[in-house]
């Protein structure tokens, strides 16, 4: 196995769109930032090199980080983060999974434009699907152009969330197209070239904060072959929707008529607050080489007309994805599948939903203004809103045992109360209008601890208090299998039966339908401290996670070795 190794330069640098120089924190200079290849097996080296004014922390989202807890990169959770003009090498193998992942910045909101792809190559030097061996590997990175104050947009979702903060659009590896453009200036297209007959492994990711995605390419059909870097039961499709978090791999084989045909990621908004949110579509093109032929002027391709454009699902429409991701199976020979079967060694049902607290631990406060302070909307697991610890990260505190003096408490392993959790008419409309009335929320920072190598099941609920959205559920260190989704409420003596037990897919985030819930398992095999969050970048900040800690096993094969020297420090902050 080899050593992948990189300097990742963490900067501001101005950069050009819809003709404003926007200033953005970016790796290298590039956005999106480089790419991580590598083949299973191999060792990452990654020194970072922070020179931006920001703390900064990345997170090799996916990358199981097995025995090397210290190197995922989660801010606060698992290390302080990376001061300005300051170092840290995260060292790491890639091995056990083939596919596409990603890395981005986990201190906040900065994640728009600090990330990039990691790529890890099957061994053998072939994959595992029976006609197509990819002809060569595109990158398909979907994102969003912000031209706001990162750092303001994330303090206001602290405090309760502000619909006006949105993107000024979609990007595909980070162009936003040609349907943008100020005073007449068109935006640049990604481009495609392809050869008539060859196959491509389009690897996709859903690096936005804000929304799922929609993706086609008009004129051609996909073969979804990889999710979360694991592969599945090869499924078709001329649809992908992926979610913030989620990866596909995806083959497109070049079979239609050369031409121009347009790609498109339209952001899939479920039915929001605020009517204003705009339709975000970002589009590409994929370019036929032997445009020229006369096989392309019998296409009409050659006499002027538009490159066709798919024909995309509407920007409200929550079924589609609900269905491309139901559809979706893994396969029925993983080794953990047989444990999986047998006895679950622990149960959570995790609600998802809104709430209210009052600011600085205030034991009263009210909505709407006046002399005392506002009440703030928070989003919890369980009616608890996760606060980071700030004097020592979490794994550290797990490292020195008796959580080293920080104030942690056990998440609930149910909400405190069972309601009709999807029933629309406590979707709060309008503002004033309490969430208090559904129950009390409290902020707190939560673990939940795990024996090591035990099988847990988690049930996640959303609720209508959260808007309607879908929540992406992300948990670090570990793939989930996800047993079963569905719409309503979830129903032990209903659903249990439902479990696909035989071929479950394998993921590291799962889309938990809005106004609908989602079964996953997965066993306890990687000692350390997990962040488990939305990937909705405004629901971990309005505090949706929490931390998986995972025991230590017997034998020093199981257990977490202690930090790297270069470990950064934390430095404390003054209260604002
Ligand atoms: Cu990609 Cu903690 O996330």
């Amino acid at each position: 196995a080899a050593v992948v190794e990189h300097t990742f330069v963490v900067k501001q640098v101005y950069i050009r769109h819809l003709c404003n120089d926007t200033l953005a924190t970016v790796v290298n200079g590039q956005f999106p930032g480089p790419p991580v290849e590598a083949t299973e097996g191999d060792t990452v080296i990654v020194h970072l090199v922070n020179e931006s004014p920001f703390e900064i922390t990345i997170h090799w989202h996916g990358v199981k980080q097995r025995l090397t807890c210290w190197a995922d990169g989660a801010g606060m959770v698992t290390q302080c983060p990376i001061q300005p003009n300051s170092t840290f090498t995260y060292r790491f193998k890639v091995d056990g999974q083939e596919g596409t992942l990603w890395w981005h910045s986990h201190v906040s909101i900065l994640r728009a434009t600090l990330h990039g792809i990691i790529i890890i190559r099957p061994k053998s030097g072939s994959y595992p699907f029976q006609n197509h061996q990819p002809h060569v590997d595109v990158p398909i990175i979907i994102g969003e152009w912000w031209q706001r104050d990162l750092m303001k947009v994330d303090k206001n979702f602290s405090n309760g969330g502000s619909f006006s903060d949105n993107p000024a659009g979609a990007t595909i590896n980070g162009k936003l197209g040609d349907l943008y453009n100020c005073s007449g200036v068109v935006e640049d297209n990604f481009v495609l070239n392809v050869e008539q007959g060859k196959t491509y492994m389009l690897r996709l990711v859903n690096a936005a904060l804000f929304s799922e995605y929609y993706f086609k390419v008009a004129g051609h059909k996909f073969t979804v072959v990889g999710a979360d870097a694991n592969y599945i039961t090869p499924y078709t499709t001329d649809v992908v929707a992926i979610a913030p978090g989620e990866t596909f791999d995806v083959l497109m084989v070049a079979d239609a008529p050369p031409c121009r045909y347009y790609m498109a990621a339209l952001a899939n908004q479920p039915p929001a607050p605020d009517p204003q949110i705009p339709v975000f579509v970002s589009r590409g093109i994929v370019q036929y080489a032997n445009d020229d032929t006369t096989g392309a002027a019998a296409s009409g391709c050659r006499d002027g007309r538009p490159p066709p454009m798919p024909e995309m699902p509407d920007q409200h429409d929550t079924t589609t994805t609900f269905h491309f991701h139901g559809n979706l199976s893994g396969l029925p020979t993983h080794p953990l599948l047989p444990q999986l079967r047998g006895r679950v060694d622990d149960r959570l049902f995790i609600s998802l939903g809104k709430g209210t607290i009052c600011p600085g631990d205030r034991p009263s406060c009210r909505r709407g203004g006046g002399d005392e302070a506002e009440a703030i909307e928070v989003a919890y697991m369980n009616n608890v809103s996760f606060r980071l610890p700030e004097r020592m990260s979490m794994l550290e505190a797990r490292q020195y045992g008796g959580n080293a003096g920080l104030a942690v408490q056990e998440l609930p392993a149910r909400p405190p109360s069972v309601f009709n959790f999807t029933d629309p008419a406590l979707i709060p409309v309008g503002p004033g209008v309490p969430l208090e009335k559904i129950e009390a929320t409290r902020k707190a920072t939560t673990v939940r601890r795990f024996a090591h190598n035990a099988t847990v099941e988690v049930v996640f609920q959303s609720t209508a208090t959260m808007q309607s959205d879908s929540n992406p559920m992300h948990l670090h260190g570990h793939d989930f299998f996800v047993l079963a989704q569905g719409h309503g409420n979830y129903d032990p003596a209903k659903h249990v039966r439902t479990y696909n037990l035989v071929d479950p897919l394998l993921k590291n985030t799962v889309q938990v339908p809005r106004l609908g819930w989602a079964v996953v398992r997965f066993v306890a095999d990687n000692p350390g401290a997990w962040f488990m969050h939305c990937h909705f970048e405004f629901h971990i900040a309005m505090g949706m996670a929490t931390v998986f800690e995972v025991a230590n096993g017997a034998t020093p094969d199981d257990t977490l070795p202690p930090p790297p020297p270069d470990l950064p420090k934390c430095i404390p902050h003054k209260k604002e």
